[in-house]
């Protein structure tokens, strides 16, 4: 390890079929005003809503519920509900569904007693949170953003046209989360896949940095082994439950800070994703597919030695009779191949960008210096021309 580092991760995970028992037990820690928080509608449809509202009700609870969360949840959403959350003296919400719900209620539990406007100082000046916090619990039902065990959260504003996320310390983690593989049967294979590329996105921004000998690097090839595997696996049959609760939990330690320990990270495909969402409303998951291999092979030679062990070390590339440059280009090929199997969206326009955003996405493009190169502005354009 390298750098010196403080880890604790405060979420109760309740892993596996039929963890969804372990609810009611956790609801006796909190007051009697639960806000139930949804998205569109896929949980009554599968089920899932009457069984948390069983739960909550046999639990002798006050729900208030709070539906609709889009998917990339918005401003105008989060002021509805951190309203509501204080209007109805909330004790407790509970984010049932996949990331933007629990981003969202996140969002929510910080800024339902902030005095001031949560976008501005939350989201724009990066402020820390003084006020009181909600606690928040979720049953996740859709796999991939890390969202269930970690302090982030990422909030959209389309008039200002930026998508943005930022991590919150510990009082902001969710205090459990309810992990049930088989809720995740019922996600359309879009966002199934969208997912699976999240996870090995965050997986690989945070590798692809520093080039110190670190556990951290090793933990994540390992993870990135069992997501490739399983994931091919679930493309296949998305009830093979033993590959979703593989990919299940490779999502959550992906992005719970651990692979991070004592390294740098890179994260810039991350903030040109976001900055694409906040432009086309895209599906966070394919902005990071369409724009990863050319940013990949524009960063791969000043990575070499990193690029070339993830080729060996991840994508089984041979090394033997080939230049560093070879073994390095090849693993990324391999992952292009692998991305191109699994069903990604693998061109910009597919998601509805055209030409003239190429300038207002780079403009709304954090640029982060923790890669092995410092991207300009002009080079998230060929970034981004190169993904057409
Ligand atoms: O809204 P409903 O009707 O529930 O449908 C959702 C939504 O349309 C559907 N879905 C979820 N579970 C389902 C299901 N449909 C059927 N069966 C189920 N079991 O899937 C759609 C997408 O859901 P969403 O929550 O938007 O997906 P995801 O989990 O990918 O979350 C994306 C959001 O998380 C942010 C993204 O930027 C984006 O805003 N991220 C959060 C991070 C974090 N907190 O650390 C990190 C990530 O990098 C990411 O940026
Ligand atoms: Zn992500």
């Amino acid at each position: 390890m390298t750098g010196n580092f403080e880890f604790f991760n405060p979420t109760r995970i309740y892993f596996g079929e039929n963890s969804i028992s372990y609810l009611e037990n956790e609801l006796k820690k909190y007051g009697e005003n639960v806000m139930l928080t949804y998205g569109g509608g896929s949980i009554k449809r599968n089920g899932i809503y009457d069984k948390v509202i069983e739960i909550l009700k046999s639990a002798g609870k006050n729900i208030v519920e709070d539906p609709g969360v889009m998917p990339n949840p918005t401003v105008e959403k989060l002021t509805e509900g951190s309203a509501a959350a204080r209007e109805n003296n909330v004790d407790l919400i509970l984010a049932v569904g996949g990331g933007s719900v629990c981003d969202y209620a996140k969002a929510v539990s910080i800024s339902a007693y902030c005095d001031e406007d949560p976008w501005e100082r939350y989201f724009v000046r990066m402020d820390d949170v003084t006020c009181k916090i909600i606690p928040v619990g979720c049953v996740l039902t859709m796999v991939g953003t890390g969202s269930e065990m970690n302090g982030g959260s990422v909030i959209t504003n389309y008039e200002q046209k930026l998508k943005i996320g930022r991590d919150f310390d510990e009082n902001v983690f969710p205090k459990f989360s309810v992990l049930d593989p088989v809720y995740t049967y019922s996600i359309p294979e879009y966002q199934m896949k969208a997912g699976i590329f999240d996870i090995m996105s965050h997986i690989i921004e945070q590798y692809f940095s520093g080039d110190d000998d670190n556990t951290s690097d090793y933990i994540s090839e390992g993870l990135l082994r069992s997501l490739i595997h399983s994931s091919r696996i679930a493309v296949k049959n998305p009830t093979d439950y033993e590959a979703r609760s593989n990919i299940m939990w490779t999502a959550s330690l992906a992005l719970n800070t651990l692979v991070a320990k004592g390294k740098t990270a890179d994260w810039m495909v991350h903030m040109i994703g976001q900055s694409i969402g906040a432009f086309t409303d895209a599906t966070h998951g394919m902005t990071l597919s369409a724009v990863s291999m050319a940013y990949y092979r524009m960063i791969c030679p000043h990575g070499l030695e990193k690029f070339k062990r993830y080729a060996v070390n991840v994508w089984d590339v041979d090394p033997s009779g080939k230049t560093d440059e070879e073994i390095a280009f090849e693993g990324l090929d391999s992952m292009e191949a692998y991305m191109n199997e699994i069903g990604l969206v693998m061109r910009l326009k597919e998601l509805g960008v055209t030409e003239d955003m190429f300038d207002g996405i780079a403009d709304g493009s954090f640029i982060m210096d923790g890669g092995y190169k410092t991207l300009t502005h002009e080079e998230i354009v060929e970034v981004l021309r190169k993904s057409m």
